[in-house]
């Protein structure tokens, strides 16, 4: 009989056979994926395992205090906290083209995580909590002739010169076993639930250029998007719900005045693993609610549209 608790079991068997007594140091970006890797692999060998959580500019509003306290507080976890907003912000000034922006991101990673590893004294294994959907994903479309959507920074091409070897043990499972994994392996409810995170994080709901006053209006406008859809109950029911800001300033009228200001779109959908999706079917009165609230209280838009692209052919974030 399969169950996650023998996942779990064999899981941890196949890390420990793997990695002997080495050193780990894994990646960890906040998400459920990686969450549940580090975990897992906490729960295999301990303190054998050190944590790195990069802030590369691109959370979301309380992130990176939210994840440092979790794994450091309540899990005891070996974690290095690297603030590397200015390293990875600084090479994605002028940088427009999605492409560009993830292997940017990707490589800057490979870069830190090296530095981190150095730190921790012989690490021999980096971690990752890879899923099912980005490997295939970053191989084939539906069976078709191998093509790269998108370059998924957290997928293979590690560099032979950092000679570490990889551990994914969550490579065979799709988004709902991770979960269930996760719960499995006591992690809270509330963290569990949380929507997917890419790994270049705001970089690609930022369209075009990417600069820190962006970045400023993009965390504030999605944390209200975020309070609207928990307040509204609506928080489980979406698979991922973000706002996007766009490159293009429109003109408005507020009070007397006349702004000229940033449009952001919202983009909420229904999945089973991220691989097909829906837009979320919102009533009119949330919308037109949170478009009032997104332009009242957040300096810097005064347009708000909502995504109503499924996937195919769109792809859940925008680029
Ligand atoms: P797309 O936009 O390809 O997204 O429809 C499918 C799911 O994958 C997430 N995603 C990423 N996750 N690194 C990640 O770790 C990435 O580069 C990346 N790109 C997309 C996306 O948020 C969605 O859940």
């Amino acid at each position: 009989d399969w169950t996650m608790g023998a996942y779990r079991e064999q899981a941890i068997e196949a890390i420990r056979a793997q990695v002997g007594d080495a050193k780990v140091i894994c990646g960890l970006s906040g998400g459920v994926d990686s969450s549940v890797a580090a975990v897992l692999i906490h729960e295999a060998i301990g303190d054998q395992l050190t944590c790195v959580f990069v802030d590369h500019g691109l959370l979301r509003q309380g992130e990176a205090e939210e994840v440092v306290t979790m794994f450091r507080d309540h899990y005891n976890m070996q974690l290095i906290h690297a603030d590397e907003q200015d390293l990875f912000l600084g090479a994605l000034e002028g940088v427009s083209d999605p492409e560009v922006k993830r292997k940017t991101i990707g490589k800057l990673f490979i870069d830190v995580f090296q530095k981190h590893a150095a730190d921790v004294g012989g690490a021999k294994f980096l971690a990752q909590g890879t899923l099912y959907p980005d490997v295939i994903e970053s191989v084939s479309f539906s069976g078709g002739p191998s093509v790269t959507i998108k370059s998924h920074h957290n997928v293979g091409g590690l560099p032979e010169k950092m000679g570490l070897k990889l551990v994914e043990p969550l490579r065979e499972l799709f988004k709902d076993e991770v979960r269930a994994l996760g719960r499995e392996l006591g992690l809270p409810a509330s963290f569990i639930g949380r929507h997917p995170f890419p790994g270049p994080g705001l970089a690609i709901r930022c369209p075009g250029e990417i600069t820190r006053e962006k970045l400023d209006i993009l965390r504030r406008a999605d944390a209200v998007y975020i309070d609207q859809i928990r307040r509204h109950g609506l928080y489980d029911e979406i698979w991922q719900a973000f706002v996007a800001i766009l490159p293009v300033r429109t003109v408005g009228v507020m009070g007397d005045g006349r702004t000229y200001d940033f449009a952001c779109a919202l983009r909420a959908v229904t999945s089973v693993d991220g691989m097909t999706a829906d837009y979320y079917p919102f009533s009119h009165e949330f919308l037109g609610e949170t478009a009032t609230r997104i332009i009242n209280e957040v300096p810097g838009i005064n347009r708000v549209t909502y995504d109503i692209t499924s996937k195919p052919p769109g792809t859940i974030e925008w680029e």
